[in-house]
């Protein structure tokens, strides 16, 4: 097993099994969290990231296969590509573009089955081949509130901003195009998310 990532709430292995690459990612002990507290809390995540891959696959977005699970540790397809954040500004336009509707189609597809994806970065955007995987659902939950998904397209706003600022503009425009088109209640979502754009930069956060 080689280690690929030590992160605050989970460690990621990459493993070989017959000659196939599979991804673990392991929710690990935290020393400041009561044992009591500290093992269902870890095993709640767990379950939970499972459950949202698989309803977000149901969805018809792309998402690892998980292969297996146990309470603190999830085996999944190892998805061998480029993460969006490390590549879009180094991408044609014509390619940008593709992908700001990738990622406006998958949005819609989350949001109009009720799934939040919690951490939408393009660090938890993978892509490979022509398809863009979503992946880190470990922040996500289930919910049709509009503000739960006004909230989550907030957080993408931001980072398209911090990562990708020169192409801001046109980003959000396409990814927005494409969500609007393909989500019902896409026009409540960012009416709310202007409310809290407006919310935050008026308290500075
Ligand atoms: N299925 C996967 N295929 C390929 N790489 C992955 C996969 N899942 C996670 N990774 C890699 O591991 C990193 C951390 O995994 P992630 O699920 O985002 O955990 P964290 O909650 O620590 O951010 C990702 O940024 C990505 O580089
Ligand atoms: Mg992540």
């Amino acid at each position: 097993m080689e280690l690929i990532q030590r992160g605050a709430e989970a460690v990621i292995f990459l493993e070989k099994r017959k000659g196939k690459e599979f991804l673990i990612k392991e929710r690990i002990k935290k020393g400041y969290r009561i044992p009591e507290i500290d093992k269902p809390l870890r095993k709640k995540r767990t379950r939970s990231e499972v459950g949202l891959i698989e309803k977000a696959r149901r969805a018809g977005v792309s998402v690892p296969i998980v292969r297996e699970h146990t309470d603190f540790k999830i085996v999944m397809e190892w998805i061998e590509g480029k993460k969006l954040k490390d590549s879009l500004n180094s991408f044609t336009k014509t390619k940008r573009i593709r992908i700001y509707e990738l990622i406006g189609e998958a949005l819609a597809k989350l949001h109009s089955n009720g799934i939040i994806h919690g951490d939408l970065t393009t660090s938890n955007m993978i892509l490979r081949k022509n398809k863009l995987y979503f992946i880190d659902f470990g922040l996500g939950k289930i919910s049709k509130r509009i503000e739960d998904q006004a909230v989550d397209l907030f957080l993408l706003y931001e980072a398209i901003e911090a990562t990708h600022l020169k192409y801001k503009n046109e980003a959000w425009e396409k990814i927005i195009n494409v969500y609007k088109q393909q989500y019902s209640k896409s026009k409540r979502v960012l009416i709310q998310m202007e409310k809290i754009k407006k919310r935050r930069r008026y308290r500075g956060e």
